[in-house]
């Protein structure tokens, strides 16, 4: 097999686990890296609960054929991200493919039940805003009974659109953990911490000397020689070529960022999206080094190194604490429960001691002190001890239970024909209170790109307190205001055919990748190409502060003619709200001539509300224009999202 021999390891993994001597493994099928900090946590529980010998598996990295061979004395754990409508992850594709393969052969076993000697676990993470929720974890549950699997406890779902993923993962645990003890007769113990890396610090090094990493996330750009492919484990470095601000309102900012990829050999096309790798900001990567007091010691060299062979660090070391903290560990997410209660018995006092053990076994207590008020692990060390710091919780312990920090994806609100190196990015600064919260709740990687912005324009702080970012290490090898960023496809794309019409709803940033299509259909327009109607429905709050793009919509509608319209919705400028679903109610008749015709219809932006609420309402303006009943009219929709008619951009 040609990943086998490239990546140099076996992927067999009946044969890894008896070379390691384990009994437990955890396989994560993850897209932005909660699955996978799931099963290290699975994987985690495991060994400190209930002395079981885990190690975590990519499932990219291994082959299924062998399955029928898994020993009736050990257990397999599938911990399934479904991602888009109802795709497996780009590390499950392969994985996925096996088990839903038309006819699936094992390498010994050919009978009807091949793999009844395999116990396993399994939970699903999904999102019910989604049509396909969590068909992952059912579908890959499905096939395993099937093949006669045993399963143990059920197979959990967790579901993001609600908000509840975390409870929901909790609550499957515990009667599956029991299940399991039954099932291999495990006994639980007392929850020692097990460390699963050694944190080692090197004085005889130097945070200058050139083998140190300071944030480069691997041994190229250490080198200072980075060269594609430029992708999820390599950023580019790019420049930022322009930067500017959308709104005109002193509360919010909204950034348009014009990133170069000219020195890469990055391509996309209109309708994809662009990752940003972020850096934390400096007054949190503060905190989190006083309250676990590592402050004197920031620039301290260490090497860290897993235990034992499958232990993947999320990180090159050696390292230094401050870049671990700064580019690598989310410090910024808000903190987990199970995390909270690992924290117990590091506690200073016994009186913390008690109080975190309650938030930890008490999911509503642990709400409403806790979750309500958003607080983020620093914060939350800080305000527990009262600012005394928590001297006694190995560093481990945090690279274990912290997720690695993940590039964040925006919606390229550029065109590919028009500007194919310059990839423009729209985004809204997220920054909000938290009712009876101490702290203003700052999106990570929003306000870096406003810092790099500032920084560009050689603006004051806004802020009193200054995020104070590192831009791009301390090593800062470039040359003016550079974001390390990669590339990844999307299928929100405009018809092939540009005489097609189009309809597009994006309210508020949703309108990004709307940017990129009008300024695509406007330059064919110029091309001398025949471009069908295109309509823009456009929600903001009002129509002096936060309506981007005014400028250019009319430059574009120039090209474009009679065939283009915006349709707005001030949603504050009148006594009623007014919103994009009032406007295409409005146009119900045209929609649906349209829709009769073919047209592409895409909507962008809020998951939860606004696209629920447009998939709604398109089902009622078929039914009372074409006279068919909803369930019917519903029954279009679908077939129009299954053709891809009806494209979707959305994020929760
Ligand atoms: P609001 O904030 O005044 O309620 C971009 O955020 C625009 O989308 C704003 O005008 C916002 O209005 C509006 N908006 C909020 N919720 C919405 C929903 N469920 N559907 C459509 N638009 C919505």
């Amino acid at each position: 097999n040609g990943n086998a021999s490239k990546a140099g390891k076996s992927r067999n993994i009946i044969e890894k686990m008896e070379e390691s001597g384990k009994n437990c493994v955890v396989f994560y099928g993850s897209q932005t890296g909660t699955a996978e900090d799931y099963a290290s946590r699975l994987a985690k529980e495991g060994s400190s609960r209930f002395g079981l010998k885990t190690m975590t598996a990519d499932l990219e990295e291994y082959d299924y054929e062998n399955l029928d061979q898994f020993p009736d004395d050990k257990v397999a754990m599938f911990v399934l991200a479904t991602y888009g409508e109802g795709e497996p992850t780009d590390n499950a594709v392969e994985f996925y493919e096996f088990f839903s393969g038309e006819e699936i052969s094992f390498s010994e076993k050919a009978d009807e039940q091949p793999l009844q000697s395999l116990k396993y676990v399994a939970f699903g993470l999904g999102n019910n805003t989604y049509e396909h929720y969590n068909s992952m974890v059912r579908n890959v549950s499905k096939y395993f009974d099937r093949l006669g699997a045993k399963r143990i406890g059920t197979a959990g779902e967790g579901d993001d659109g609600a908000g509840t993923m975390e409870e929901d993962f909790l609550a499957w645990k515990e009667p599956m953990w029991l299940a399991l003890s039954d099932e291999l007769n495990l006994e639980e113990r007392e929850a020692i911490y097990e460390p699963v890396f050694e944190v080692t610090e090197k004085p005889e090094l130097s945070a200058d000397d050139d083998t140190v990493y300071l944030g480069e996330p691997n041994k190229s750009h250490l080198e200072g020689q980075s060269k594609g492919p430029y992708n999820a484990h390599n950023p580019y470095i790019a420049p930022i070529s322009e930067s500017k601000e959308l709104f005109n309102d002193k509360t919010r900012n909204c950034l348009h960022m014009e990133i170069d990829v000219s020195g890469s050999n990055l391509s996309y096309t209109t309708g994809d999206h662009i990752a940003v790798w972020p850096t934390n900001a400096g007054k949190e990567v503060d905190r989190f080094l006083r309250i676990t007091n590592h402050l004197d010691k920031r620039h301290t060299v260490i090497g860290v190194k897993g235990l034992d062979a499958t232990a993947k660090v999320p990180f090159p070391s050696p390292t230094t604490y401050d870049a671990a903290i700064r580019y690598h560990m989310e410090i910024c997410a808000p903190v987990s429960r199970q995390f909270v209660s690992q924290l117990a018995q590091f506690a200073s006092t016994d009186a913390i001691k008690t109080e975190i053990t309650k938030m930890g076994g008490d999911k509503d207590y642990f709400h409403e002190k806790v979750a309500s008020k958003n607080f983020n692990i620093a914060q939350f060390l800080e305000w527990v001890s009262n600012g005394e710091p928590w001297e006694k919780v190995p560093f481990s312990l945090f690279i274990e239970a912290l997720n690695k920090i993940q590039p964040r994806y925006y919606s390229i609100s550029s065109s590919s024909l028009v500007s194919p190196k310059k990839i423009t990015v729209t985004a809204v600064v997220e920054s909000f209170e938290v009712p009876g919260a101490p702290h203003v709740v700052k999106g990570v990687t929003t306000n870096y790109l406003l810092a790099l912005k500032q920084k560009q324009h050689g603006d004051a702080h806004p802020d009193p307190n200054g995020l104070d970012y590192a831009i791009m290490g301390p090593r800062n090898k470039y040359d003016g205001i550079h974001v390390p960023v990669h590339v990844r496809h999307s299928n929100f794309k405009l018809p092939s055919d540009p005489s097609k019409p189009v309809i597009m709803v994006g309210p508020g940033t949703g309108v990004a990748p709307f940017r990129a299509f009008v300024q695509e259909r406007a330059q064919q327009a110029k091309n001398g190409e025949n471009v069908g109607k295109t309509l823009l429905f456009f929600g903001c709050r009002r129509k002096t502060e936060d309506f981007m793009y005014e400028e250019e919509w009319k430059q574009w509608g120039a090209d474009l003619g009679d065939n283009f319209e915006l349709i707005t919705a001030f949603s504050r400028d009148g006594p009623n709200k007014v919103y994009v679903q009032h406007k295409l109610k409005e146009r119900a008749q045209e929609i649906n001539e349209l829709l009769e015709q073919k047209a592409y219809f895409y909507v962008c932006g809020d998951a939860a509300q606004m696209a629920r609420e447009v998939n709604e309402l398109m089902g009622t303006i078929i039914s009372e224009k074409r006279g068919v009943a909803k369930s019917r009219a519903e029954e279009i929709v679908k077939g129009m999202r299954a053709s891809n008619q009806y494209q979707e951009d959305v994020w929760s």
